[in-house]
């Protein structure tokens, strides 16, 4: 029996009322990623730096997972699943998935930079407290920046070797501007199926068996017809 692995970027929370980054109107029209979002410059941009992830944060207690996060827990209760991430929000863990792979990191933590103890901050603002354990200031969302090594890299490209003919892929919500899923999957017998709004340059959807453009929640019935076609169940 095959697996189901799905990968999923800032489109899978958009219609919870989270902005995705490069939409119209998207994150990225409003911060500066290299101000914000660079390991480089987050010292010297400290303030600026947790304003915009303590804006986030707070914003993520008011909204709620979605219809499609819904059906990836619904999928993880069928099958053998894994649910591969770029987001930092929590709304696959709010909707009980229990198998997810958050491969940017999670904005609902902070850590310190010099010893590294994680700090648990919920949909909290970070007020400025050094490190309990060690007193440094140094401390860093626990989200990966530009520029900054991506430990979950590893398990993504392990993950994504493994890929059988039995398994599905299932790609929902990301321009594939920063993980190109696309050609990672391309060569792989696995069934692939493609979610997003729309076309976008970085996605090359011609290597996927089924493209679904729309909202993902309007989708669901779509792509479980397949899965379910596919998986016999
Ligand atoms: N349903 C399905 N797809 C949607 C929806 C929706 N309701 N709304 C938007 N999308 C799709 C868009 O078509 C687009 O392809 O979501 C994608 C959003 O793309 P990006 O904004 O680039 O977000 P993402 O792919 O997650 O960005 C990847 O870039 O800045 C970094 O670390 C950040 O993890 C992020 C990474
Ligand atoms: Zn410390």
């Amino acid at each position: 029996m095959g697996r189901i692995v799905t990968f999923s970027g800032a489109g899978l929370s958009a219609e919870s009322g989270l902005n995705t980054f490069r939409d119209k109107g998207g994150i990225w029209t409003k911060y500066d990623a290299n101000e914000v979002c660079n390991i480089n410059k987050w010292k010297k941009n400290f303030e600026l730096v947790h304003e915009f992830y303590n804006k986030r944060r707070v914003q993520l207690g008011t909204v709620n997972p979605n219809a499609m996060h819904k059906y990836f827990k619904d999928l993880e209760d069928r099958y053998d699943t894994l649910h591969i991430t770029q987001n930092v929000d929590d709304l696959l863990h709010r909707a009980g998935c229990k198998n997810v792979l958050q491969i940017h990191g999670q904005i609902d933590k902070v850590y310190c930079t010099e010893c590294g103890e994680v700090y648990r901050l919920g949909h909290e603002e970070y007020t400025f407290w050094p490190c309990k354990k060690c007193g440094s200031k140094w401390i860093k969302p626990y989200v990966i920046f530009f520029g900054e090594s991506a430990p979950k890299y590893k398990n993504l490209w392990q993950e994504i070797a493994s890929l059988k003919k039995d398994d599905i892929v299932l790609v929902v919500g990301t321009s594939g501007a920063v993980i190109d899923i696309a050609s990672m999957t391309a060569r792989k017998p696995s069934l692939k199926i493609l979610n997003n709004l729309e076309e976008d340059k970085y996605m090359d959807d011609s290597v996927f068996d089924y493209v679904f453009y729309g909202k993902a929640t309007t989708k669901i019935d779509e792509i479980d017809r397949l899965i379910r076609d596919k998986m016999g169940h």
